[in-house]
């Protein structure tokens, strides 16, 4: 069995928050449903409900966010998936064990008061993933 149960979200850098949130919802009727300033990261984010999952509109607040240093070098665009896993500890020692890099050690803190993990996008495949669990 499968320890990703769902996609729980999928991460978009964007430099202008609201100006994105209205596009959102001049093109598609969509609505957000949660805001939060994740001062752990650095940034402000919207999540805007698809089905079970979230589209995470991500945009920093200082300079000093690594997601301000990822935008400078890549500009907007999609920038992580979350998955929803039942125990994040669990996978995330699993995953280290099986030699994945790891941007967090420890399971920490996230938004919506999920416990949440990155795996660093070097070893898998180009992708930056964060495991979520509610
Ligand atoms: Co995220």
């Amino acid at each position: 069995m499968s320890s990703l149960h769902d996609i729980d979200h999928v991460g978009i850098a964007v430099r202008d928050l609201d100006a994105t949130i209205a596009w959102y919802q001049q093109m598609f009727g969509a609505e957000v449903h949660h805001r939060e300033r994740i001062e752990s990261d650095g940034v402000d984010e919207a999540l805007i409900k698809v089905a079970d999952s979230y589209i995470q509109l991500l945009t920093p607040y200082t300079d000093a966010s690594p997601l301000a240093k990822y935008m400078e070098k890549n500009g907007e665009g999609i920038h992580h998936v979350g998955y929803r896993v039942g125990n994040c500890e669990e996978v995330l020692e699993h995953v280290k064990v099986e030699g994945a890099r790891v941007v967090d050690e420890h399971p920490r803190t996230g938004s919506r008061g999920t416990t949440v993990a990155f795996l660093h996008p070097k070893t898998s495949f180009g992708t930056l993933i964060e495991l979520v669990e509610e």
